[in-house]
């Protein structure tokens, strides 16, 4: 599905080859590309046990535990391209603003109060049974390569299993092959390409 055009901008739902070749001989480049990810849950029983690592905990996203996502998130994904930059007034009204989230599937990692990872999920809305969808997750660089986004993972796809969920999504960036990796381990796989292309002028 391609959406119509706004000004210079245009969305693609389900890219493909075809729609690249088309779209780049009208001018435009893919200025933007992710894979949407799906794990069905019917069958965990090849996942991790959700293993955290030592003295690490976790704390559902409620109003005191709020700045500590923030100061995971914006640790963790300060690195990425495209990184916002916003304040933490916006980053909470675009997760939590939105009615599908869901505070009890999202939880924030403290290594002696210290804020170091973090998941936000919400539901699916687009899906017609119950679907849970991964919003951000991350771990800050001085704590990766331990584990720990393998157990925030593990640990929304055991509770929206427990949830009655049936599955969950996610969307990655192309351009992230560390979380990819991550997502092909737990089970994940790509059910279709989402872009957006620019044009000059
Ligand atoms: C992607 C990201 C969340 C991974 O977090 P992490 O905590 O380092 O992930 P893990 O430690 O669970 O796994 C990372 C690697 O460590 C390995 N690892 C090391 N020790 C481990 C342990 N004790 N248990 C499990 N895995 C371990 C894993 O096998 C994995 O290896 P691989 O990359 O070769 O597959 C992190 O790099 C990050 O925050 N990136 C920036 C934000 C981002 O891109 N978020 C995802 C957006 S979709």
């Amino acid at each position: 599905m391609t959406a119509a055009p706004e000004g210079n901008r245009i969305a693609c739902e389900d890219l493909t080859d075809e729609i690249i070749a088309h779209y780049t001989a009208k001018g435009y480049t893919l200025a933007f590309a992710e894979d949407v990810m799906r794990r069905d849950l019917s069958d965990l029983s090849g996942l991790p046990e959700p293993l955290l690592p030592d003295g690490v905990k976790l704390a559902a996203w409620a109003p005191d535990t709020i700045p500590s996502f923030f100061a995971a998130y914006a640790a963790a994904f300060t690195d990425r391209p495209g990184f916002p930059g916003w304040s933490r007034e916006r980053w909470v009204e675009w997760t939590a603003g939105d009615p599908d989230f869901r505070p009890d599937l999202s939880w924030v990692a403290l290594a002696d109060d210290d804020p170091i990872g973090f998941i936000t999920c919400a539901e699916d809305s687009r899906e017609p049974t119950p679907v849970g969808f991964i919003i951000q997750t991350g771990a800050r660089p001085d704590w990766r390569g331990r584990g720990l986004a393998t157990a925030l993972v593990t640990s929304a796809l055991r509770g929206c299993r427990d949830g009655g969920h049936t599955a969950v999504v996610l969307d990655v960036s192309v351009n992230n092959p560390t979380a990819r990796r991550l997502y092909d381990r737990l089970g994940f796989t790509v059910i279709r390409r989402r872009g957006v292309f620019q044009r000059e002028g």
